[in-house]
């Protein structure tokens, strides 16, 4: 297992695009370890705890410090890895350098061109900015952070150059597709992202992003990470500031799909997620189940929820049909296996039961 947390939902920043902006309704709310402990109990393999939120430095450095204490007196595995927007670090190195270079810590961090990464004045979070935080790290803990980029409408012709921007700094960068969770209402129409990510294959970029080196490996099963693992469910779980529990951090940004803490990790209940029993999420369209793209094409199950939601299926679907040849290629398969493009929309399909 592995363990999300979103200690807080507390942020110095005010990103425009932002998931997680109600996952609290105390707003001030601070996850209280004990959630974190009686996880451990249930999963004493667990093998990497991803801290969230709002932003970790948001929270006294004291609270990591009692959970590595937690974690050495148990003797648990797990290793701790932090996203935050590194700008407290920057401002105070002294305050978090010792917990940043301990064994168990590691750092990545978010940035990306095109105005929608906003500090806590409302003004944008630059490129020179980004440096001096990656800087900071690399004087400090010896080594720059692999970031992670959020693609929303508004920035993806800047796409590209977040990973030319990994490439200089020689690290990783992670271009995501914007989820439609707290203020962002929409989600990127996933067939888009997928466009871009050929694209970066096709430049010799792929070495400095890290979806499009899962998408190289995605049809032959061995993709494993958020948001192209279908299966994840099994192999995740998520706790938001007030303790509320998910089997997905996407879905715990909409409050959504939660799982009983005490029936599952207390009372050592079965595994089965409220995910994997709603029929609703599990593909895109019924098409999808013959189509060689199927672990491709429909994301994850929050991305197939929402996008059936927002009513983008058929263009998505259609966009894939024209980028699936090249996918199939990248993963070694034969391009001419793509299926033809079905249109399910509701109104085609009661056209089609007219005739
Ligand atoms: C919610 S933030 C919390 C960590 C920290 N405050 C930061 O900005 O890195 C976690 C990650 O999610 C990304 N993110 C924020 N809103 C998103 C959205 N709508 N869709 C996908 N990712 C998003 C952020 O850019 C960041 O990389």
């Amino acid at each position: 297992m592995d363990l999300i947390i979103k200690p807080t939902e507390a942020c110095n920043f005010k990103c425009s695009f932002c998931s997680s902006t109600a996952i609290d309704p105390d707003h001030a709310g601070l996850l209280d370890l004990d959630y974190i402990y009686k996880f451990l109990k249930r999963y004493p393999d667990t093998a990497t705890i991803i801290v969230n939120g709002g932003d970790p430095l948001m929270v006294d450095p004291s609270y990591y410090w009692k959970l590595i204490d937690h974690l050495d007196e148990h003797n648990y595995p797990a290793t701790i890895s932090f996203t935050t927007n590194l700008w407290p670090f920057l401002i105070k190195p002294k305050k978090w350098v010792d917990l940043f270079n301990h064994d168990r810590l590691g750092i990545c961090t978010s940035f990306q061109y095109g105005g929608g990464r906003l500090k806590g004045d409302f003004s944008e979070f630059t490129e020179a900015d980004f440096w001096l935080c990656s800087d900071a790290m690399l004087k400090h803990c010896g080594y720059r952070p692999d970031f992670i980029a959020v693609i929303v409408e508004e920035n993806i012709d800047d796409a590209i150059k977040n990973v030319e921007l990994a490439k200089e700094m020689g690290v990783v960068c992670k271009l995501n597709y914007a989820m439609a969770s707290g203020i962002q209402g929409t989600t990127l129409q996933l067939s888009k992202i997928y466009d871009l990510y050929v694209k970066i294959y096709d430049m010799g970029l792929a070495d400095w992003e890290w979806n499009t080196q899962q998408m190289m490996k995605r049809l032959g099963g061995s993709a494993t990470t958020c948001p192209q693992n279908r299966n994840c469910d099994s192999g995740i779980r998520a706790l938001n500031p007030g303790g509320d529990y998910y089997s997905c951090g996407a879905f715990g940004d909409d409050m959504d799909y939660p799982i009983n803490f005490q029936e599952e990790v207390i009372d050592n209940g079965p595994l089965q997620t409220p995910l994997q029993l709603d029929p609703n999420i599990q593909s895109m369209k019924t098409a999808c189940f013959t189509c060689p793209m199927f672990q491709i094409c429909n994301g994850c199950k929050k991305t197939v929820r929402d996008m059936k939601r927002e009513g983008t299926v058929e263009s998505h679907c259609r966009q894939m049909k024209t980028l699936a040849p090249r996918i199939l290629e990248i993963n070694g398969l034969d391009p001419n296996s793509v299926t033809p493009y079905v249109d399910e929309t509701p109104d085609n399909m009661i056209a089609i039961a007219n005739i």
